[in-house]
């Protein structure tokens, strides 16, 4: 291992204990980032680190990017921002048009912007809503898609995220993801008949008025659920569904969105075009930036001003993500999101041959789960494994985090090279071989948490 002096370190995690609030942390080892180049990140005692995390998706176009900067500086030089509420600037229209032309379909489409992923579903809560006259909203058993009220709302991945805060939003409704790994009906694919969703079906047959239900919110690959990818015959019946139903079918593009899984838009794997789609995270190019991209009618269906924000669009942001467009582009992003992510699975895909605590590795593009288990047999969650093996790769230089109580996320900066992902491989079989030794205390629960 590493031997790494973590005082810096130590003190601001410290620090930040005594001064900032916990709501807004889920801890898992006492590092403070401090530069970062590509997929490489050093801390405040200059320990590198690779990066497998992309910041929670938000950095895909990796650390460090000069030109970003570069724009970033003289659009803060000439102006930093002057609130669209009340006025103009052209930064912000050019982005738009850009994601209008990104989003599948045609171009009758508007863009509607905020600040953060969440306040962006909130937006998308709203225009359902406004759109349709309809009230209730479906979404899925362990989804995240916010912290603010209404995206906390709609989500169903932690009890305490939701505690001593009510009421939240009425009106919404969770229904169970589809999980082939874990089917809940004990179904595998010979036998499936799509009971979970015939769970809607049977809602709206007994207890759950179509003509009162706005919208349905879907990721396309559920991310802190554990990285589950639903199949795609799935997603076609519940688009249909919705569009049989007067229902706005909406993608959560916030954590599988800009070139994650190799598409700009998660969605696009699976056939079905949404309503709306919302962004976050990576779309700002480092700075804060939530999108709704949707059709025309639909946009224009809340009046002025139905979701503002000081600051949202503002001209830093925008300039900064139009020169993450035009690098995206020019660096083919997309494709080497594909390419890199094949390569990734394979090396796992060879580790799961070796090790049977690794159950299911699954994932698209760079969006990759790989799922610990206690045994092949009843494929349970191995917790205390993905908990111990990820706090062990932090300490040697590999920054990983898990989700869904077992899958190690694997979501690097899409400009990691191969070096790179071999070496964090290492980590990652050094640390599995550590903790299959009983070589990792259980010490590390009194940090490492999860939801
Ligand atoms: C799928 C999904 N939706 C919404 C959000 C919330 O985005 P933000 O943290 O920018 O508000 C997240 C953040 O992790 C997410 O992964």
């Amino acid at each position: 291992m590493n031997e790494k002096t973590l005082n810096q370190n130590d003190v601001i995690a410290a620090n930040e204990k005594k001064y900032v609030s916990r709501a807004q942390k889920i801890p898992y080892y006492p590092v403070a980032f401090k530069k970062g180049i590509g997929a490489l990140l050093y801390d405040v005692e200059g320990n590198e680190y690779i990066d497998f995390l992309s910041s929670a998706s938000s950095a895909n176009i990796g650390h460090g990017n000069e030109e970003i900067a570069q724009v970033v500086k003289e659009q803060m030089v000439n102006l930093a921002q002057y609130t669209l509420a009340y006025f103009y600037a052209n930064e912000p229209v050019e982005l738009a048009k850009r994601l209008v032309k990104m989003a599948p379909g045609d171009d009758d489409k508007k863009v509607l912007f905020s600040t953060t992923g969440s306040a962006s579903i909130d937006g998308a809560i709203k225009l359902a809503r406004a759109y349709t006259g309809r009230s209730k909203i479906i979404s899925f058993y362990e989804s995240y898609h916010g912290s603010t009220f209404g995206a906390l709302s709609i989500s169903a991945i932690s009890t305490n995220m939701r505690r001593k805060m009510g009421p939240l939003l009425p009106e919404t409704y969770h229904f169970s993801y589809p999980n082939c790994l874990r089917c809940k009906y004990g179904k595998d694919k010979d036998n499936c008949e799509m009971e979970c969703l015939k769970e809607i079906e049977y809602a709206f047959d007994h207890y759950l008025p179509t003509e009162e239900v706005a919208a349905v919110f879907m990721e396309p690959i559920a991310g802190d659920a554990g990285l589950i990818v639903p199949p795609e015959e799935y997603v076609k019946s519940l688009h249909e569904l919705c569009k049989k139903n007067g229902i706005l079918f909406i993608s959560d593009e916030i954590q599988q969105g800009m070139g994650r899984t190799g598409k700009w838009f998660g969605i696009e794997h699976f056939g079905v075009e949404p309503d709306l789609i919302v962004m976050g995270k990576s779309v700002g190019a480092g700075l804060p930036l939530g999108v709704v991209i949707g059709k025309t009618d639909i946009m224009d269906s809340l009046d002025s001003p139905g979701h503002l924000f000081s600051m949202s669009g503002n001209s830093t942001v925008c300039a900064a993500a139009l020169k993450m467009l035009e690098i995206f582009e020019r660096e083919d992003l997309n494709n080497r999101s594909i390419e890199m992510g094949e390569y990734i699975k394979d090396k796992f895909l060879k580790l799961k041959e070796k090790y049977e605590i690794i159950g299911d590795v699954r994932g698209i593009g760079m969006s990759i789960a790989v799922d610990l288990v206690t045994d092949r047999e009843s494929m349970d969650k191995n917790y205390k494994a993905a908990a111990k093996i990820c706090y062990r790769c932090i300490q040697k230089g590999l920054v990983l985090i898990f989700v869904g109580q077992s899958a190690l996320r694997v979501q690097p900066p899409i400009v990691i090279t191969r070096g790179q992902v071999d070496k964090a491989i290492e980590i990652i079989e050094e640390s599995m071989n550590e903790y299959l030794n009983g070589d990792i205390g259980e010490e590390v629960f009194e940090t490492t948490k999860g939801w």
